[in-house]
This record gives C-alpha cells, structure tokens and sequence, in this order.
C-alpha cells in the first residue's frame, strides 16, 4: 500500500462524511459512548469494524495476537477497565478467526522468541481441551475447533476480571464469542453459554 495514498485516501474520506453531515467532526470530537468492546486479532483481513458494518464512536477496539486476554496483559486489562468501568460497555466480545496464523504457530515446534511465551497460552487452551481436540483425525478441523475453543478460553479470563464480575451483577453484561471464517466472510456466533460457565468458574474464580 503507497503511503501517499493513504493521505489522498483521508482527504476524500472527510470530503465524503462533510457531505453528509458538515457536523460529523465537530460531533465525533464531543466523546465517545460505545456500547461494546471488541477483541479480535491484529490480523490485516480481520478488519474489525469493516465486518461488523461499524461507526465510528461504536466499537471499542483491542487487537492482538490470536485475540488474546492474558491474565498478566497490561495492555488487554487496562483495555477493559476503561471499556466495562469507565465507558460502561454492555457487552464484550471476543471474535477469532479460521486459518488464524498466531493460533498454527502455537502448535509448532519452532522457538518464536518473544512470541513463544505470548503463544504458550493458545497451548494451555489445548492441555485443557486435548481429548476433543485429539479426537478430531483432519488437521484443518482441528485448527478451526482450537481457534473456537481459544476464543471460548479468552471469554472465560475476561470473566475472572473484577471489572466484568461488577458489571456482570450490576447491569448483567454479556461476553459473546465469535469467529470469523475468512473462507466465506461470515461472521459466526458460537452460542457459548456465559451464565452457565460464569457459575461453573465463580466458585473458582470470584473476586467480588
Ligand atoms: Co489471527
């Protein structure tokens, strides 16, 4: 991509919105009030907002690696203290992607450097689940049922947070778990059930 262009690209940009609404900038500039927080993948193809068909103003966004929540990840937790305490989201969401490269490269004997303690944790959400995931014979498969189940695990250590289990009594914030699936471009909504995972983990993992 031309560096130059993307200057062109912003000119036009605000000329666009202008049209619309000579307003736009001036009201952008007011504050945000987003109703969600997404976490997803840093990913190029999974642009966040272009897939949901989001705003400006909308989303709250935090992409990393493999779209983790490492329990000791500044970045991740400051990201939801601001979004559940401050901007008082009402939901988060924790949307992966098949053919995720952070998640293959978990799985292989290579040593990443900095990467490897970052990509251990995709590795701690296979210990967990390894029977279903041995069971699955095509390597394809497994990828993509890995790549659920580590969205799956991400949305249970957003729960652990003393943030979310506030928001969770106060206003019953809700976690979804998505994926998408760059072969079609759908968005999936993997149905986890949060109320009955935050009682089986509040036993272990109750804070307030
Ligand atoms: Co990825």
């Amino acid at each position: 991509m031309n560096i130059a262009q993307i200057f062109r690209n912003n000119e036009s940009w605000i000329a666009e919105k202008l049209k619309v609404d000579p307003e736009y900038f001036k009201n952008l500039s007011k504050g945000q009030n987003p109703e969600v927080l997404y976490i997803g993948c840093s990913d190029s193809r999974v642009t966040a907002e272009e897939l949901m068909g989001a705003k400006p103003g909308e989303v709250f966004v935090h992409r990393n690696i493999a779209n983790m929540v490492p329990n000791t990840d500044l970045s991740v937790m400051s990201v939801i203290t601001y979004a559940v305490s401050h901007l008082k989201v009402n939901h988060i969401v924790v949307c992966g992607h098949y053919y995720c490269t952070g998640v293959k490269s978990a799985m292989q004997s290579a040593d990443l450097g900095i990467l490897n303690p970052w990509l251990r944790n995709i590795r701690d959400v296979y210990r967990l689940h390894k029977d279903e995931l041995d069971s699955i014979a095509d390597t394809e498969e497994k990828y993509k049922r890995l790549v659920e189940l580590n969205v799956q695990e991400q949305c249970v250590n957003i729960l652990k947070t003393s943030d979310v289990q506030k928001a969770y009594k106060e206003r019953h914030i809700t976690v979804h778990g998505w994926v998408f699936d760059i072969h079609s471009g759908k968005l999936i909504d993997l149905q986890i059930d949060f109320d009955n995972i935050l009682k089986g983990i509040m036993e272990i993992y109750r804070i307030i």
